[in-house]
């Protein structure tokens, strides 16, 4: 059954488009992921499901209840964990929790038990009566995705769950999503600009670009619908001039270029590696890095749209090393 069905949705900020028509449905129990750029719009989309802003056009039902018309079932059936944390710093973690149950009217010793089996669920127990300002990065996230539970949503929305946080609490985060999804039988929607955390977390996940989406299935079928395998080349020039060169090899399906590379899908990559390199040296180009390897999402993401999905940090980085060149530092 899909609990959610999402019609043509829109959303535009003066001239900019910045949710354009999109549809898709989330079946219960699934973990659905938006997967897409800074600025592709995902956020923008959760608030519109999560009746925080209104749709300029187009519909959706949550769990049979529209946006534009029941924001008040709406609300009861969902628990949403923001981008940016909301937590209160001066309260302690249990106290967070009440705060939260009292706001959803959830009667006093119904309370109790339900706040001690989330604290437990995101191991926060030990925690719970200190303050959430002396509580660590990981630590806030889980508090946060716990509060998200205390009045047993049938649907969460987490925009951005591990932002910020380094590798191993991610990985921990995960573990929390996937468990609360299949022992209390929550359907998820996350949307993330990390790669393996929808390749890892999510049933589905779509790929939204400019405010479309540009695909959506499996994270096995994407990969799969790429064939073949990827030869990416690092070469001494803009990649976009070099396509021509490549296209007529046996078996290409597809080239795609960005930056100072050109990816190219092909079958049987590994006996044609030899071919690619002797093209490349006719041409005079030189090739500062081969790479084969089976499609990640990554390469799926750069099939639909011909971008990287970029890391803010990184990309943040390069912009200061961009600049820092220019003044010649
Ligand atoms: N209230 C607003 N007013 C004007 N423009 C907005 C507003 N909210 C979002 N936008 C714009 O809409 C576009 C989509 O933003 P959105 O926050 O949905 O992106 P996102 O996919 O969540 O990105 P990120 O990965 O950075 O969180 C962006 O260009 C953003 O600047
Ligand atoms: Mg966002």
């Amino acid at each position: 059954m899909d609990i959610i069905k999402v019609n043509k949705l829109s959303k535009t900020f003066g001239s900019l488009k910045a949710v354009n028509q999109i549809s898709f449905n989330v079946r219960e129990g699934e973990i659905f992921g938006l997967l897409g750029p800074n600025g592709a719009g995902k956020t923008t989309t959760i608030k519109m499901l999560t009746t925080l802003i209104k749709s300029t056009s187009g519909a959706a039902l949550l769990n049979g209840s529209s946006i534009n018309k029941d924001q008040n079932s709406i609300r009861k059936s969902i628990g949403i964990i923001f981008q940016d944390p909301s937590l209160d710093d001066e309260l302690t973690g249990r106290e967070n929790l009440e705060f939260h149950a009292i706001l959803y009217n959830i009667k006093k010793q119904h309370m109790k038990e339900k706040i001690a089996e989330i604290l437990k669920l995101v191991e926060l127990e030990d925690k719970a009566d200190t303050l959430v300002k002396n509580y660590s990065g990981g630590m806030k996230r889980r508090l946060e995705i716990g509060r998200g539970l205390v009045h047993e949503p049938k649907i969460l929305f987490l925009d951005e769950p591990t932002v910020g946080l380094d590798p191993q609490t991610r990985r921990h985060i995960w573990e929390y999503i996937k468990k609360l999804n299949e022992s209390k039988r929550v359907t998820v929607i996350l949307t993330t600009h990390y790669i393996e955390e929808a390749d890892y977390l999510c049933d589905r996940v779509a790929f939204v670009d400019h405010g479309k989406i540009v695909a959506l299935d499996t994270p096995k079928a994407l990969k799969a619908k790429m064939g073949g395998d990827i030869i990416s080349l690092g070469v001494n020039m803009n990649g976009s001039l070099l396509e021509s060169k490549f296209k007529h090899i046996k078996g290409v399906k597809k080239i795609v270029t960005h930056d100072n590379y050109v990816d190219i899908t092909i079958e049987n990559g590994e006996q044609r590696i030899p071919e690619v390199v002797s093209i490349a040296e006719s041409n005079k180009i030189i090739i500062n890095s081969v790479n084969l390897h089976k499609p990640s999402l990554e390469d799926v993401f750069i099939y639909y749209t011909g971008n990287k999905i970029r890391e803010e940090e990184g990309s943040w980085k390069n912009n200061i090393r961009a600049v820092m060149a220019k003044r010649g530092r």
